[in-house]
């Protein structure tokens, strides 16, 4: 778990880039209807709380820096002995106080008479607009308010700037709790995926696979960080299935995309094996192409290396591998450049990973793509997919899809892979499933 020490640290340093007469005001995610009168557990927003801990919806953090009165405020909402009897507890605007560190708290519902005064005195806003449509609306309400009191010498923002930029660069960055946090739930993940391994059989459905990952998940008070991903034979092709509900078939491989998210922090990591426990020859074959594509990009992940190294490794090797295997005619070179491999793999080789699973963090710079630095965290996901009917292809290749996703970490001297501890070989995973 991230201390509140940590917590404070960050709000400090954004606190720092901000500058002087500045003011930040980060929402919390609202509530969402699942149906009728049933809410989706409330999952919160992640930079908010990235910066606050504060796992509670309607409540509002404010950053001032430099304010001599607080520099911390959360609007929250109040202890109600009636609500918590039936949704639990809350933590009250003295629990902010107490338990969270806000140098003071208000009650939400008092942030329309206090926050206008607040930002009055300030030039420059830091707010992310359209994340949140409706808040969105309360704070162009305030600053309306105090352009009405213009004339009574009060003082309007001048700039109104996006927490993004500053937020999610120090996001991209993990740091040891962090990375601690990431591993636990790695380990989770990867214990959830060699279950699933053991206990596939032929004609076991998908949904009973989905129901297995889930235990490992639960049992470590840990939550899936996105739909468990859990395709049989032709479901494997597509891209995002999660359905899951299909049977499973001798003779199929099968495709999960499961990770384990703890507190706030996920994990993602795909694995693809056969349902039977032992790979036909063709099987076997594409399945190497795709495990040293990964390898290759794998290897990519290195202080000073560039975003876009790990995938065009990755592409290198599944071309070169095509080619070989008589799927795709031609030069590696030539057939590179013309992204001929796109028919069979078509999505990146990774994205950021962290609070969010495509975690935030910009690709590019300037133009060029990121260099690679310690403490970045990464996906590398290379795959090949050829459905049935794939034309142009053997059918011996086709009812085939296969992903190997492990999550990565940018090291002082190259990478650790976090999400190791599930086997990806052909013969362990046979050895596993024996
Ligand atoms: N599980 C989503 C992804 O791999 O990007
Ligand atoms: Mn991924
Ligand atoms: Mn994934």
């Amino acid at each position: 778990m991230i201390s509140t020490k940590e917590f404070a640290r960050r709000r400090k340093q954004l606190m720092r880039m901000m500058g002087k007469d500045s003011i930040a005001i980060i929402p919390a995610a609202p509530e969402k209807i699942r149906n009728r009168d049933v809410e989706y557990p409330y999952r919160p927003d992640s930079d908010f709380y990235y910066l606050t801990g504060f796992a509670e919806p309607e409540a509002v953090a404010v950053l001032i820096p430099g304010r001599p009165q607080g520099e911390y405020l959360i609007f929250c909402r109040d202890r109600d002995p009636k609500m918590e009897t039936w949704v639990g507890r809350r933590a009250g605007t003295q629990g902010a106080v107490d338990e969270y560190g806000a140098d003071d708290a208000f009650p939400i519902g008092d942030i329309d008479d206090i926050l206008p005064g607040l930002l009055e005195s300030r030039e420059r806003v830091f707010y992310t607009m359209g994340s949140f449509p409706e808040f969105d609306r309360h704070v162009i309400d305030w600053v309306n308010r105090i352009r009405q009191g213009a004339r009574a010498g009060a003082r309007t923002p001048d700039e109104f700037i996006t927490l993004e930029h500053l937020l999610h660069d120090m996001r991209l960055y993990k740091s040891r709790s962090e990375i601690r946090v990431m591993r636990a739930a790695a380990k989770v993940a990867c214990r959830a995926h060699r279950r699933a391994m053991q206990v596939c059989r032929p004609g076991r459905h998908e949904y009973e696979i989905e129901a297995e990952l889930l235990h490992e998940f639960r049992r470590a008070n840990m939550e899936p960080a996105y739909p468990s991903i859990v395709g049989g034979g032709e479901n494997g092709c597509v891209l995002h299935y999660t359905s899951n509900r299909s049977q499973l078939n001798a003779g199929d491989l099968l495709l999960i995309d499961a990770g384990a998210e703890y507190d706030c922090y996920a994990s993602d990591i795909t694995r693809t094996f056969p349902v039977s426990g032992r790979f036909s020859p063709a099987q076997k074959a594409l399945y190497k192409v795709v495990l040293a594509a990964q390898a290759a990009a794998i290897e990519q992940v290195q202080p000073g290396n560039h975003w876009n190294d790990p995938h065009q490794a990755a592409v290198k090797v599944l071309t070169r591998g095509l080619v070989k295997l008589g799927i795709l005619k031609g030069k590696p070179g030539e057939l590179i450049r013309k992204e001929a491999y796109r028919r069979f793999y078509m999505h990146r080789t990774g994205h950021w990973l962290g609070m969010d699973v495509h975690d935030v963090g910009d690709y590019k710079v300037g133009g060029e793509w990121r260099v690679l630095e310690p403490g970045m965290v990464l996906t590398v996901e290379p795959g090949l997919y050829i459905p049935t009917g794939t034309r142009g292809v053997s059918r011996k290749w086709w009812n085939t899809g296969i992903r190997i996703e492990d999550d990565v970490l940018v090291t002082r001297d190259g990478h650790d892979v976090l999400s190791e501890a599930v086997p990806k070989s052909v013969d362990e995973i046979e050895a596993l499933m024996a």
